[in-house]
């Protein structure tokens, strides 16, 4: 018997980054194909060539775009409960809603209540993979790691260190912060489809020992990525000069300890001198652009244009709770409208490109997520181009695939998202 399965609807695929091809880097398939066996792509194409076949079960999802699951390179699971508070500026913003907050991770019932919760809405909100901040406590990596693994989806995450900076019950100590990654490294990097992440919250909340303890780890695990916060705010830049007076720049307050690297993730990357643009492209590290937490806590504009043409690997992110929505559409709509602001409008492909397999070779697992090939892990949505009264009054009047598609990214929301599959499996459906 058959353990085939095929989707029927539109397809869009990329042969190459916008970026560096230009739109036509897409193609487009009106009446496309996708064959699912045992969790991968296994064929794709068009529907008349794929339709008659041995299949165990046929899925026919209409005008439906069939595309990756997004992929959030970004967030902060333990933030979800206080997404959207009021008034504050980043570092405000910390001791005031996020402290307290992630101060109630080390219960391991309220950690899981919530990853199970926050994992939820990324499903119906066609994100199947993210690459998260937890707490300082390793139950919340526990609690992170499980939920996922419960739901089958590939996810990124570690333990947030601090050692100083932060309220009591929230620090850890140089050596603690070392042992309990690696002790959690151990435990889940590899482990079906978790990925463990170095994770040194940003140098203000860091000790030089603790990043020296962390830079420690990583050379001793090359193939972990590294995540952290880099030139966010202003405010946040000059703190950090003002507690590193011998460092040249914000950056280098991880250089000199050993966390920079081709497999760092560097959240933010908005106020970059031009010594910090040189090194971080040396080096091939990703930038991830955050956009609705930078116009959220007022912290800028990134240089999207200009940092991807010097050929920075760039990804896209929610920073949920920074971030203030859960939704990878809503963030392709903040992205358009920053680089809007910064002369540069972005082609929808470009959007959809950082969403997918620009998110996917930022945190290094392009080849396994984030396109629509043959031998790639069979994560997938369908996204209904007329999910609501205003978007399809919108996109009735498209002349093309790009057409129908902008409105949906600039006001889709979970509703557009008609169903999620994670390794081939239906998770999530909201339409
Ligand atoms: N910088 C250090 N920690 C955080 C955080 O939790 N969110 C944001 N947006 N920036 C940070
Ligand atoms: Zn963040």
């Amino acid at each position: 018997m058959s353990t085939r399965h095929l989707h029927l609807g539109q397809t869009l695929r990329f042969t190459a980054s916008p970026f560096e091809a230009g739109p036509e880097a897409a193609l487009h398939e009106g009446s496309g194909a996708l064959v699912v066996d045992d969790g991968r792509i296994v064929q794709v194409g068009r529907a008349e060539d794929l339709r008659t076949g041995d299949y165990a079960s046929v899925t026919d999802h209409g005008a439906a775009l069939l595309l990756p699951g997004f992929i959030d390179a970004h967030a902060h699971y333990p933030q979800t409960g206080i997404i959207a508070s009021w008034g504050k500026r980043l570092i405000d913003w910390l001791n005031t809603y996020t402290f307290p907050e992630e101060m109630r991770f080390g219960d391991p019932a309220y950690a899981g209540e919530v990853a199970g919760r926050y994992l939820d809405l990324l499903l119906a909100n066609g994100t199947t993979t993210v690459c998260s901040y937890c707490t300082i406590h390793p139950e919340s990596v526990d609690a992170f790691f499980t939920a996922a693994e419960v739901r089958g989806m590939r996810v990124l995450g570690g333990k947030t260190c601090m050692d100083r900076n932060a309220p009591e019950g929230l620090r850890d100590t140089a050596q603690r912060a070392y042992d309990e990654s690696r002790a959690l490294l151990e435990r889940w990097h590899g482990r079906g489809r978790a990925s463990y992440v170095i994770t040194p919250r940003f140098s203000p909340t860091s000790t030089p020992d603790q990043l020296a303890a962390l830079g420690a780890l990583w050379a001793e695990h090359p193939d972990c990525l590294m995540q952290t916060h880099l030139s966010e705010q202003t405010d946040e830049i000059a703190w950090v000069k003002s507690l590193f007076p011998k460092a040249r720049d914000y950056l280098d307050t991880y250089e000199r300890f050993g966390l920079l690297g081709g497999n760092g993730l560097y959240g933010h990357a908005i106020h970059l001198e031009p010594r910090e643009r040189d090194r971080l492209r040396e080096v091939g590290a990703a930038l991830i652009h955050c956009p609705t937490s930078n116009t959220f806590i007022g912290s800028g504009l990134f240089d999207m244009d200009g940092l991807t043409r010097e050929g920075h690997p760039v990804g896209l992110a929610t920073d949920t709770g920074g971030g203030s929505s859960f939704s990878m559409l809503r963030s392709m709509a903040a992205a358009y409208e920053i680089a809007q602001l910064r002369g540069r409008a972005l082609h929808p492909a470009e959007l959809l490109w950082l969403a997918t397999a620009g998110s996917a070779r930022a945190l290094r697992l392009e080849g396994m997520i984030g396109a629509l090939e043959p031998g790639l892990e069979a994560d997938f949505i369908a996204l209904d181009l007329g999910s609501t009264p205003a978007i399809a009054q919108r996109s009735a009047r498209a002349g093309d695939i790009w057409e129908a598609l902008f409105p949906t990214i600039m006001m889709g929301d979970d509703r557009a998202v008609a169903a999620t599959y994670v390794a081939g499996r239906r998770v999530s459906a909201s339409g």
